[in-house]
């Protein structure tokens, strides 16, 4: 699979429409694989529109639930159904509703703490992809959802944690991350969320213009680090987009 680092970006007006394309990029890509699809859900808020809309007769009748498995890119270490929770948002706006149980794979929080989680995911991710090593021909995910953090961070791996040089493990502890909610988070690592046929950022609000124009100009960032195996696209919408992209 030809690795593209760029990632192509793609301006829309607003939040709704933001969602509606990242919903059209997803059932393109479900469209695309006869078999087991395994997407790997965001947490934050950015994606809560999206998941709402996929929920909706248009998109939920597009989706064969019985072959699509659901995976989160990062968790926050909190019991599920905490609001701060990030599979619960996902599983409340739609997953309870029409996936099956077996194929929901949280990070499990009710552990003794989040490396034991970390080292659950990890043997769960390996066992649903059926070998230790990743392989740059075969994707782990059909596709990776992501956002940005005001500080440049994407899943759970923060600028100047060590969590982002991690090229061994597929899932790490971050015990103290550099934003809030100020929880300990449980996160997959760069290469793991980037063995993706598409890794898919949505960025929404003029709050996240400045990290974006830093993200895009390729400064040292985890958010501008991460990068699918395949297609790695931003979707932004117009209060996000830096000047520097915006037609003359
Ligand atoms: C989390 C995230 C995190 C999030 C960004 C953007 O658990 O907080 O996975 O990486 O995606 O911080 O968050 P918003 O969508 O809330 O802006």
């Amino acid at each position: 699979m030809a690795a593209d680092h760029q990632k192509r970006v793609i301006c829309l007006a607003d939040a709704e429409a933001l969602a509606q394309a990242a919903a059209e990029r997803i059932v393109a890509r479900i469209a695309a694989n006869a078999g087991r699809i395994a997407i790997c859900l965001a947490g934050g808020s950015s994606p809560k529109k999206l998941y709402q809309l996929l929920a909706t007769e248009a998109y939920r009748a597009r989706i064969p639930w019985d072959r699509v498995h659901w995976f989160i890119g990062d968790e926050r270490f909190v019991p599920a159904g905490d609001p701060l929770h990030n599979m619960s948002m996902a599983r409340e706006a739609l997953l309870d509703r029409f996936a099956p149980a077996s194929n929901l794979l949280p990070i499990a929080t009710d552990t003794n703490g989040p490396n034991e989680s970390a080292e659950h995911y990890e043997q769960a991710l390996k066992s649903f992809y059926g070998a230790e090593r990743l392989n740059p021909v075969r994707p782990l995910f059909d596709v990776v959802l992501l956002g940005i953090g005001p500080d440049g961070h994407t899943a759970s791996l923060f600028p100047g944690d060590r969590a982002i040089q991690e090229t061994d493990r597929w899932v790490v502890a971050v015990p103290k991350p550099n934003v809030a909610p100020f929880v300990p988070r449980v996160t997959l690592t760069l290469a793991v969320l980037g063995s993706a046929r598409e890794m898919l950022f949505q960025v929404t609000g003029a709050g996240k213009r400045a990290i974006l124009t830093r993200v895009l100009a390729g400064d040292n960032l985890p958010a501008a680090r991460a990068h699918a195996l395949g297609e790695t696209v931003l979707l932004a919408d117009d209060a996000a987009l830096p000047e520097t992209c915006r037609a003359p």
